[in-house]
């Protein structure tokens, strides 16, 4: 499998050096090498952890390209219709806000703490999320995922120190208790470690269908099977 990786920056960079480790050959594309498609042709799979306003103007070359694609970048909105494109045109992409594998064990938690309405009548949720002091979204894509699997309204309050790599705290409080989930990526390599299993998938799984699957999605299949 040949990988372009798109950024290699904070994350990018953990994700040579996964490719690194598991010897896999790659091309690196950055501000000073930027894609083509004469450049990207010959890879398998592109991977892209570069900010999304930058992302955002390669998708015609990408999808031109019909190379699947793994994107990491956030802060953006996909163009309407983008699922329906890629399926016309039979090509396949995954993507998440947040790549970490373990994020999806707390989906399953938080889609357990939105049952608190059955219980209680008297509740609130809410997020606190802290990250680096570079990322450039407010408030993170992972608690807005966050708050629409807790399905319920709740506020969002975000702090940016130092270079942290993500933290997220769901709290449900109740006149008599505070019940708290919280995840804390201790290293940018949980990211880099769910886009190449992304990335392994796309290019193993013939089954997958052509468009544009939520990673959420595939890792749920796999926890789900018997
Ligand atoms: N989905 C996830 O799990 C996850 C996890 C962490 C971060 N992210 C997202 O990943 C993105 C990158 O985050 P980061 O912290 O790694 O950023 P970063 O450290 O700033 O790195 C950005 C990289 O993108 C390159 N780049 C920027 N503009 C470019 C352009 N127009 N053309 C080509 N290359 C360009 C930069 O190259 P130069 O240095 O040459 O400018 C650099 O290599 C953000 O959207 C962030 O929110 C996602």
């Amino acid at each position: 499998m040949k990988i372009a990786l798109l950024g290699k920056g904070k994350t990018g960079g953990k994700v040579l050096e996964l490719i690194h480790e598991a010897r896999l050959s790659y091309t690196l594309f950055d501000s000073k090498n930027i894609p083509s498609n004469d450049k990207l042709k010959g890879h398998d799979v592109i991977i892209s952890f570069l900010p999304g306003e930058a992302f955002k103007t390669y998708l015609p070359l990408l999808v031109e390209t019909k190379i699947p694609v793994i994107c990491g970048s956030t802060g953006m909105t996909w163009p309407s219709e983008f699922d329906s494109q890629l399926k016309e045109k039979e090509i396949k992409w995954i993507y998440a806000t947040n790549f970490s594998l373990g994020m999806n064990l707390v989906q399953q938690m938080i889609l357990i703490m939105n049952k608190a309405s059955k219980i209680f009548d008297n509740y609130k949720f809410n997020i606190h999320e802290i990250h680096h002091t570079k990322k450039l979204d407010v408030p993170s894509g992972t608690a807005l995922s966050w708050k629409s699997w807790a399905g319920h309204e709740m506020e969002i309050t975000s702090d940016r120190i130092g270079d942290v790599a993500g933290i997220h705290e769901l709290t449900l409080t109740t006149p008599h208790e505070i019940i708290s989930l919280r995840h804390e990526a201790l290293d940018r390599k949980i990211f880099a470690e769910g886009a190449l299993y992304a990335a392994n998938k796309i290019f193993n799984d013939k089954s997958l269908a052509p468009g544009l699957h939520l990673f959420q999605d595939i890792v749920q299949l796999e926890l789900n099977k018997k």
